[in-house]
């Protein structure tokens, strides 16, 4: 089932979906979460540089400028009508000269190595038709002794994440989002892991950050 949602799945999010996903991200669910992630991301600063990968309309980005004011952050998206919106989204924001957006695949990262300190991703990987060019690429571009944290949502959700859900959010949006997973090519856990451990990366593990799944990755230091 999965690998027929992952063959017609569109990888990129293209205009006019892309304004859609625009409107969704500014509820209340994706807001905590991505003042969650950003919470989560603090934890492995110090970092001068910060790569999101597939940052959609940009939203992580801004609050991962609360989370760490002095990091300079990069994001990148491989639909230009999610790039266009994240660039107006921090343009509106008055962050357009400390928040650099560019049009780029996750497999192929215009950027040099290990120029970035963290590489964070949410809500992308699943969407990614070469995930494993997608890690190396961040192994690539990552300083050595710097961290890959990729957070997506799952197909499968440990009791007490999915208790958090109906708490924090109520019954209703926490079905809507359990819905979702029967129409997109989601992984699992040990999938996630099991990709990873085909990489450079050491593997720190996987856990649960609000609903999203978190896959912790070390660029061991040489
Ligand atoms: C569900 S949205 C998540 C957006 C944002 N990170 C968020 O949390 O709101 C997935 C995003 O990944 C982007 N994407 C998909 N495949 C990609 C790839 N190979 N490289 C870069 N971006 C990609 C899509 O265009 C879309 O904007």
């Amino acid at each position: 089932m999965r690998g027929i949602l992952k063959r017609v799945h569109p990888e990129g999010i293209p205009w006019p979906l892309s304004l859609l996903y625009g409107r969704l991200s500014a509820t209340t669910v994706f807001r905590r979460h991505y003042e969650l992630v950003a919470g989560d991301v603090r934890q492995y600063s110090p970092a001068d540089r910060i790569l999101d990968v597939g940052t959609g309309p940009g939203h992580l980005l801004l609050a991962l400028h609360r989370a760490l004011p002095n990091a300079a952050l990069v994001g990148v998206d491989i639909s230009p009508g999610m790039a266009a919106l994240a660039e107006r989204n921090v343009d509106r924001s008055g962050k357009g000269g400390v928040i650099e957006i560019r049009e780029a695949d996750a497999a192929s990262l215009p950027f040099e190595d290990e120029s970035f300190d963290i590489v964070v991703s949410t809500g992308s990987l699943h969407h990614w038709k070469a995930p494993l060019e997608g890690l190396s690429e961040a192994y690539r571009v990552l300083r050595r002794g710097g961290h890959a944290l990729i957070y997506d949502l799952v197909r499968r959700v440990p009791r007490d994440v999915a208790g958090y859900m109906r708490s924090e959010f109520g019954t209703f949006r926490s079905t809507l989002l359990w819905l979702h997973s029967f129409e997109e090519p989601f992984m699992d856990a040990p999938e996630m892991e099991e990709l990873a451990q085909r990489t450079d990366f050491d593997l720190e593990g996987t856990r649960f950050v609000g609903a999203l799944c978190c896959l912790a990755l070390l660029k061991k230091a040489g």
